[in-house]
């Protein structure tokens, strides 16, 4: 655990309660303290519980998305409506997680659900195989909203990503390709390099995530620093004329949800310009989650390429390439990179959920964004008070940088020395220097037992989140906090 009831350390804000945040502490093992949290959430949710059970028959590990199955079961959703699910159990969840990020108007906003649903009645809406009108409107709004030239969708962000890199290694004929350490981009053999800490290793960044691939990806991709302009530079001055592109998230999200530097933007920009490699966003969470449209537009650094899916798909799988005509000719006719096949790509109902969606946010831009990133942080605040008041040492990320002002996104971490700034996956990740399985894993059951469904310690405020959600989330973090204190 981070700090307790001890000595406080000078020059840090009065902290509600009588609490007073101690000197650093050392890593702890939370396992006893995990297993109490699973036998309350064994009694608090038995039909999850059961359901689980059966699903290990046929389902590996009871599911299909490592990250939706918390142990030691998931909830098991019946129902959901803005800020909250229902499980299996009569649970009224509130929900931080919001469709992984996507649900920027929460769950099943009425605005996407009722066009769907007089589609689904008016013999529009299922497979056709067929194109139509849609698509173009909806390329035409996205590329009006990112200063993209040409797109093509396609159904998930790796996908995306994957095609994004085969773009950037024809267009270049270069091999390889750099990225940050605990940048995530999906399952695609490029990005499956370097997203875990390793702590045991020299390079904690540089490891390849999955058995099966070829080695030779690995050898194909550099693993740089993230915000570290320094870094960057030397990486292309050693290995500039064979990058065929560099990838990163401008917010880098299971990192530890941090925005990028406007010095690390710049540089970026410059240094892929000068050495003919391509640069690319990965905006899969970013896009229209800061403001609507690309979140170049808040910094004005504009990408070679960038993909987009999540909060553009409107509650659907939709995903997207998008950037220079003349590098995503190649995905054409005669191009000769295979940006190609998807049966369900450009789904007709897809498209009509992407397009209504990104067409509200473009109507509401001036509320919409305002309102969620107030509220991020007020739930930033209300956690880390909450913490605060049983002496444990919670930073909230998530917050502005120089070139991102505002976000409504955030994460906890519980550093074990006060003065960590949390700004760099090689601290957020590094169990060594934050307690990495008290924010993941014993938070979030400690939560779930309040009916409260945090991803790493938090998530995405959405526009169904109230004032009184952000309450609840603070009483919940308060009770939480509380355990986790007496359990030491
Ligand atoms: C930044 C980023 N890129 C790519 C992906 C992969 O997207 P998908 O899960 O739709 O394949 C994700 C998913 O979380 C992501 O966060």
């Amino acid at each position: 655990m981070a700090c307790r009831k001890a000595q406080r350390s000078p020059g840090l804000p009065r902290l509600r309660g009588d609490s007073i945040l101690g000197p650093p502490m050392k890593r702890r093992n939370h396992s006893a303290l995990l297993a109490r949290l699973a036998a309350d959430y064994e009694r608090h949710s038995p039909r999850s519980a059961a359901i689980h059970r059966e699903a290990l028959k046929h389902l590996v590990d009871g599911g299909s998305h490592t990250i939706r199955l918390l142990q030691p079961f998931p909830p098991r959703i019946t129902a959901a409506h803005g800020a909250y699910v229902t499980d299996e159990d009569g649970h009224r969840i509130l929900d931080f997680w919001q469709g992984h990020y996507a649900n920027i108007l929460g769950h099943n906003p009425p605005v996407v659900a009722e066009v769907l649903a007089r589609a689904l009645g008016s013999g529009m809406g299922l497979q056709t195989g067929f194109t139509d009108s849609l698509q173009m409107r909806t390329a035409e709004l996205l590329c009006s909203r990112t200063g993209a030239e040409r797109v093509r969708f396609t159904a998930s962000g790796s996908l995306a990503t994957m095609y994004a890199t085969f773009l950037a290694r024809g267009f270049t004929g270069r091999e390889t390709v750099m990225k940050v350490g605990g940048g995530w981009h999906g399952a695609q053999p490029w990005g499956l390099v370097g997203v875990d800490f390793h702590a045991e290793s020299a390079h904690s960044f540089e490891q390849q995530e999955s058995k099966g691939l070829p080695h030779a990806v690995a050898e194909q991709v550099i693993v740089t620093r993230f915000n570290d302009a320094s870094m960057l530079e030397e990486q292309f001055a050693r290995h500039g004329s064979r990058i065929a592109c560099f990838i990163f998230e401008p917010f880098l999200g299971s990192g530890g949800f941090l925005p990028a530097t406007q010095g690390f933007l710049l540089a970026a920009r410059e240094l892929t310009a000068k050495h003919g490699a391509l640069l690319v966003f990965d905006e899969v969470i970013s896009g229209f989650r800061f403001c609507a449209g690309s979140i170049t537009r808040l910094f004005g650094v504009q990408p070679d390429l960038a993909t987009y899916a999540k909060v553009m798909g409107g509650g659907m799988p939709v995903a997207a390439v998008a950037g220079r005509a003349d590098v995503m000719k190649l995905a054409g006719r005669g191009g000769g990179v295979k940006f190609s096949g998807g049966t369900y790509s450009c789904h007709p109902a897809s498209m009509l959920a992407s397009f209504t969606m990104m067409e509200h946010l473009v109507a509401q831009e001036a509320s919409v964004y305002p309102h969620i990133t107030d509220l991020a942080e007020k739930a930033r605040q209300a956690v880390e008070q909450a913490f605060a008041t049983e002496g444990i040492f919670a930073k909230c990320s998530g917050r502005q940088s120089d070139a991102i002002p505002a976000s409504s996104m955030a994460a906890v971490h519980f550093p074990y020395d006060l003065s960590t700034p949390c700004d760099s996956p090689e601290q957020t990740r590094n169990p060594d220097v934050c307690d990495v399985e008290l924010s993941e894993s014993v938070l979030q059951l400690a939560l779930l037992l309040e009916d409260v469904f945090v991803m790493h310690g938090l998530g995405a405020a959405s526009t169904a989140h109230t004032e009184e959600d952000i309450a609840r989330l603070g009483e919940a973090c308060g009770r939480a906090a509380k355990r986790i204190a007496l359990s030491h």
